[in-house]
């Protein structure tokens, strides 16, 4: 166990605060690459967003410190494709490993707030993410331990839910794919 200096008294620290400790430092290094713009609105955010983003957070232990959001997205496509492939061909392992890495994604360079833009930084909106992220993650999760079972209806019915979760996200955070400002209306 390790144990943590605090004043003149040596306080034990569990596995959790470990962890606790561990997301602080993942949330504090990408603030430390925020452009102050940013910074201050995730700074201006309630305790309970806070919260929220780092439960989020927690549940994603690959940070990179190169991808961009749209790389995640087109690698998170491809484990759904993954996991459809694997419902179809009733491959439990196809299905549970794609699911599984799907719902551990990476997280991208500075974090999803660096990519949705400084206008739904905010209370209001954020809240949303938690229900996106159960619907995505947890769906996935869902369909890894369905598909173990043998179960591939039911894996396979999730898939719908998982999908809305993703175009709710997009309706509401992300701006229409690949257009050009250089074509008329
Ligand atoms: C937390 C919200 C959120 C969720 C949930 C989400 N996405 Fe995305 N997605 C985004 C945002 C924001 C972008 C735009 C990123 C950018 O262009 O910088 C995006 C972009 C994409 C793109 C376009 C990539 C490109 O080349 O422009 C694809 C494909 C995609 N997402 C697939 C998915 C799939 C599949 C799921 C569900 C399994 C999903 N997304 C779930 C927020 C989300």
């Amino acid at each position: 166990m390790a144990i943590m200096a605090t004043g003149l008294t040596a306080t034990p620290v569990s596995a959790a605060d470990n962890g606790m400790m561990a997301l602080k430092e993942r949330m504090q290094n990408q603030m430390k690459i925020m452009k102050p713009e940013l910074k201050e609105k995730v700074q201006a955010l309630s305790m309970d967003t806070k919260m929220s983003l780092m439960a989020i957070m927690a549940m994603h232990n690959r940070s990179s410190n190169q991808a961009t959001l749209r790389q995640v997205m087109l690698e998170v496509l491809h484990d759904y494709q993954g996991m459809v492939m694997g419902i179809m061909t009733e491959s439990a392992e196809m299905t549970a490993d794609s699911a599984r890495r799907l719902a551990n994604h990476r997280i991208p360079r500075g974090g999803l707030l660096a990519y949705i833009g400084l206008e739904n930084i905010n209370d209001e909106k954020l809240a949303s993410l938690d229900g996106f992220n159960s619907a995505v993650e947890g769906g996935a999760k869902r369909i890894a331990e369905a598909a173990e079972k043998g179960d591939f209806v039911t894996a396979g019915s999730i898939l719908g839910e998982m999908a809305t979760g993703c175009v709710n996200c997009h309706t509401m955070f992300r701006k229409f794919p690949g257009e050009t400002d250089l074509l008329k209306d």
